[in-house]
């Protein structure tokens, strides 16, 4: 059985092993080789994990199975000062994709969510990605467009994704 936890590790190990073995899968099409290892430093480093759920309140979550974990999560409440949860990472393993957990994760977060008054879910998807698919079939709906200088000359350009709940 496939439970979903709340992250303990302040080292953040198995969420680091799943983004160095996700990332170059999701991303061979999207990002250069430079961007990825970019984006990856800047956002998957354990000083850089640890600003994200201190400072910037970000709560991280974990699939389990038999002491396994296949997948991860983070999101944020009252995003921009708003009652809205950002949903900032979803990943699964590859060989794990498409069993569902990506709507448990977003289930448990919808809970959350609920419970602390939010009206809605926020979130960032590359407009290349194939995510977007998994989102609208989950009930998000394409909200905006966004390009983010991310520094080194890279840009993030996005499609912002949005859920009522
Ligand atoms: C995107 C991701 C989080 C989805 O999680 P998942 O566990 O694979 O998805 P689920 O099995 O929960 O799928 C839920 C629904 O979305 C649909 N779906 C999932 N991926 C899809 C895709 N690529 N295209 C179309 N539909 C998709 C499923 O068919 C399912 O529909 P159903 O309930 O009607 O059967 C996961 O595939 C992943 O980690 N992808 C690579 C990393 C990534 O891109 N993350 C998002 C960054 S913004």
């Amino acid at each position: 059985m496939i439970v979903i936890q709340r992250n303990t590790d302040e080292n953040f190990t198995s969420i680091r092993a799943i983004a160095a073995a996700v990332w170059p899968i999701a991303y061979s099409e999207t990002l250069s080789q430079e961007q990825l290892y970019y984006m990856m430093e800047m956002m998957y480093s354990i000083k850089s994990l640890q600003l994200q759920a201190s400072e910037k309140k970000h709560r991280f979550i974990l699939a389990i199975e038999e002491e396994t974990v296949l997948g991860f999560a983070s999101y944020e409440f009252n995003y921009s000062k708003k009652p809205k949860t950002k949903i900032h990472k979803i990943y699964i393993l590859t060989n794990h994709q498409g069993k569902g957990i990506g709507k448990a994760f977003v289930n448990f977060i919808v809970n959350e969510a609920k419970e602390r008054h939010q009206k809605g879910l926020i979130l960032n998807v590359n407009k290349r990605n194939k995510a977007i698919r998994f989102y609208e079939s989950i009930g998000f709906t394409i909200s905006n467009e966004e390009v983010i200088d991310i520094g080194n000359g890279f840009v993030m350009d996005d499609f912002v994704m949005e859920k009522t709940i």
